[in-house]
């Protein structure tokens, strides 16, 4: 079965369309991202659906004003966290950064859905240059896997290529070149982590008319959606799509 994620970003607007939204999309198979806010109505809506964090901090408490651990996450039934998304590293996040929370995530027994992708100026130098870039990102935030006495079970990683230049701009990845790339991380994942069976997803612009060109790829194993999963109707087609 594909794995449909759903990261609502800074969306909806209220606690009442959260719950609609969650309502209308709990099936199996699907991870519900929303913000830190809904998170405990959304899970108590949830039966089928698993939920999602959209980021998280490296510490478990202390004096670290505004932000939120993964052992708080936990608590609330949280099984996934997305790290490094690039709407946090514009934000400045660095890779240093990523790396610390990919480890605490693990050490929580998150699953992580770490996300990596080529802003345009990288990629309209072709592919190799994109390659290059992922593999840099990969290289950089898995930094931990290196470590042989660091296990993790391979289901528990899942990378997200998420070309920056198809996020919220209509614009998707080719499906055959999205399901390349996906093929050259599942390559680095094994050659340089020796993590086999890792999951890699599709995300930029998807939504119900374009989902089947991505789940029908071996090679990719689901979608990271934003804008198209806030209309729970396309969604849902965008869930059919997986099945
Ligand atoms: P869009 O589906 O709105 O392009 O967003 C993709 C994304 O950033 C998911 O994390």
């Amino acid at each position: 079965m594909k794995l449909i994620a759903a990261n609502w970003k800074m969306n909806p607007a209220s606690l009442k369309e959260a719950v609609r939204l969650a309502g209308s999309c709990d099936e199996k198979g699907v991870v519900i991202i929303p913000p830190f806010v809904f998170l405990s109505a959304v899970g108590d809506v949830l039966k089928k659906a698993e939920l999602g964090a959209q980021n998280a901090f490296f510490e478990d408490d202390g004096a670290w004003t505004g932000e939120i651990s993964f052992r708080q996450l936990k608590g609330l039934g949280v099984r996934y966290a997305v790290i490094g998304h690039s709407e946090r590293r514009k934000l400045g996040e660095s890779d240093g950064v990523i790396a610390e929370k990919v480890v605490v995530a693990f050490k929580s027994g998150f699953r992580v859905i770490l996300c990596v992708g080529e802003h345009w100026e990288t990629r309209k130098k072709g592919k190799r240059a994109a390659y290059n870039f992922v593999k840099k990102q990969l290289v950089a935030d898995l930094a931990v896997l290196k470590d042989r006495r660091f296990k993790i079970k391979n289901l528990d990683l899942i990378v997200a290529y998420e070309p920056i230049w198809a996020i919220g701009t209509g614009r998707n990845d080719d499906p055959e070149d999205a399901a390349e790339m996906a093929g050259f991380i599942k390559e680095v994942l094994a050659a340089d982590f020796a993590v086999l069976g890792g999951r890699v997803l599709y995300g930029g612009s998807v939504n119900a008319r374009n989902a089947s060109g991505f789940l029908t790829r071996p090679e990719i194993d689901g979608v990271l959606v934003g804008g198209a999963s806030l209309r729970a109707g396309e969604f849902k087609r965008i869930i059919a799509a997986g099945k």
